[in-house]
This record gives structure tokens, sequence and C-alpha cells, in this order.
């Protein structure tokens, strides 16, 4: 295996096994409130430094852009960067609701090329690397057949801090409620990414959301068929945070929902 993509597995892994073991001895857990809605655990700082160390171990000149520490400017003239989420889904794993993942995507040059979300609760991996296909537990994944919104099954990510963008989320979220067969809300980015990838939903978008959640389930997206853009169908959502991934075809239909409902300078 490409030596790059099974150290984000590896790593993946290791902080799985640290957070599946604080999810079963919940005692321990010690959480700080870092703003509105907003919670660190010392669960994702300590995933965190595991993570970065593996990496470190086997690249230790590459560039590491993580959540709960942000760029590591020593490597910061490589051109491979890593972007980290130790855990997405704080919120579901403080409150023991056991859909939360790691996310590690790699980066060559700008370029998004590998991807890792791991569910220690599950025990689902799901990695891509570009121009090689998606696999969840190593088998073949591809985003689902489906083509019209009536019948497809969507999911989403509230605003739970940025209010400002309210207004355009509920037009968009009443417009899928009335078109689909069903909208959901699970809680994690990364996974809702996976998701896609694996044909469980058919599309999914989110408003101002951070690199790290998005980076590596855009590549295991896009390596399973999906296409991930921001809302003009652009490739600009790594910047500004507005995502959506789908089927080509279904991803243009949702598009034109999000393009009706959204103001045109929120679209990119
Ligand atoms: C959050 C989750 C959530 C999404 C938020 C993210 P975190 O990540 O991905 O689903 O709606 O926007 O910030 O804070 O749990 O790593
Ligand atoms: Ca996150
Ligand atoms: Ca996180």
């Amino acid at each position: 295996m490409d030596p790059i993509l099974s150290t984000a597995i590896l790593a993946a892994q290791l902080a799985g096994s640290k957070i599946k073991h604080y999810y079963h001895n919940f005692d321990s857990v010690e959480v700080e409130h870092k703003g509105r809605n907003d919670y660190v655990s010392k669960v994702d700082k300590e995933a965190e430094r595991l993570i970065i160390n593996t990496i470190l171990a086997h690249f230790s000149d590459h560039e590491i852009l993580a959540e709960e520490s942000g760029i590591q400017e020593q490597n910061s003239q490589s051109d491979f960067q890593w972007i980290i989420d130790p855990l997405d889904g704080t919120t579901n794993f403080l409150h023991r609701f056991p859909h939360f993942a790691i996310s590690i995507a790699v980066a060559y040059k700008g370029e998004l090329e590998y991807g890792v979300i791991y569910n220690p609760i599950s025990r689902e991996l799901f990695y891509a690397c570009k121009g090689q296909g998606a696999f969840l537990n190593h088998q073949p994944i591809h985003v689902s057949q489906h083509t019209t919104l009536e019948n497809a099954l969507v999911c989403t990510g509230f605003p739970y801090y940025a209010f400002d963008y309210m207004d355009d989320y509920m037009k968009g979220l009443a417009a899928f409620i009335e078109k689909t067969a069903g909208v959901r809300r699970p809680g994690s980015a990364a996974l809702d990414l996976a998701y896609v990838a694996c044909g469980r939903v058919e599309g999914y978008w989110e408003f101002n959301l951070k690199p790290w959640d998005i980076a590596a389930g855009a590549v295991i997206v896009r390596e399973a068929g999906g296409l991930a853009t921001d809302f003009a169908a652009g490739n600009n959502f790594l910047a500004s945070g507005n995502i959506l991934v789908a089927n080509p075809e279904f991803h243009q239909q949702m598009l034109e929902v999000l393009q009706q409902t959204t103001q045109p300078e929120r679209l990119l």
C-alpha cells in the first residue's frame, strides 16, 4: 500500500483506539468550552497528538494543519500538507451518541490526494487515494445511482454558531424536506461525506465548515464517483466551507435548489 495512505490509516486507527477507550471510560473525560456550542475534550487533544506523532515519525518534513494545534510552522515549506480532525462529531461523543470519526486528508501542492475517515465504534474505515477508487473496509464503494430528488435520502449539518446563515439555510432545508424522501442531521460532517461515498445517502450539503471537516471526505466522494463542490459548482469549498456532494446527476438538482434559496454572495 502507498506509504502515505498506510500511515494515515495507522494514525486514524491509533487515534480510534484512544477515542474508543474514553468512550467506554467516560468519567475521566474533561471538557473545555471553546465558544458558542463549541467544545473540546482531552480526548480530541490526545487523539490529535497521537496522529501528529505518527505522521512525523514517518514524514518528519511534511506540513500539518490540525484542528486543535493549527499549522505546524516548522514544516511549512513542504509540498505535502496533512489536514486533520482528530474527532469529528465531538458533540455526539460528549453525549455518548456513537456517531463520530477521525478524518485525515493529505494534499500535495494544494491538491487533495488522500482521504481517510474512521469510525472507531462501528469500525468502519473509509479511504481513498486519487486515481485509485474509494474503499470501505477494503471493499470498493460507489455513490448512489439515484438521479431524482424524489425517493432520495439526503443529509446535512445545521448551523450551530454562525447564525447569520440561518435564513438561507432554513429555506434550503425546507425545500429538501418537501422534495426528498428524508433529511438527516447525523452530526459528523466527515461521516456525512463518507455516507454519500458509499451510497447510503444520495447527497449532503452544509455551510461554513472548516477544511479538516471536509478535506478527507471530498477525496473519498470523488474517488467513489461523486462530485464535491461549493454552491456555485466550483472548487472553493475548502476555503469557504460551503460544500455540496452527491452523484453527478443528483448534484445538479441539489445545486439548483441551493442556488434558488441562497443569497448569491454566499454561494461560493
Ligand atoms: C462538527 C461536525 C458537525 C458539523 C459541524 C462541525 P466537530 O465538527 O462535523 O457535523 O455540523 O459544523 O464543526 O466540531 O465535532 O469536529
Ligand atoms: Ca469537525
Ligand atoms: Ca473536531
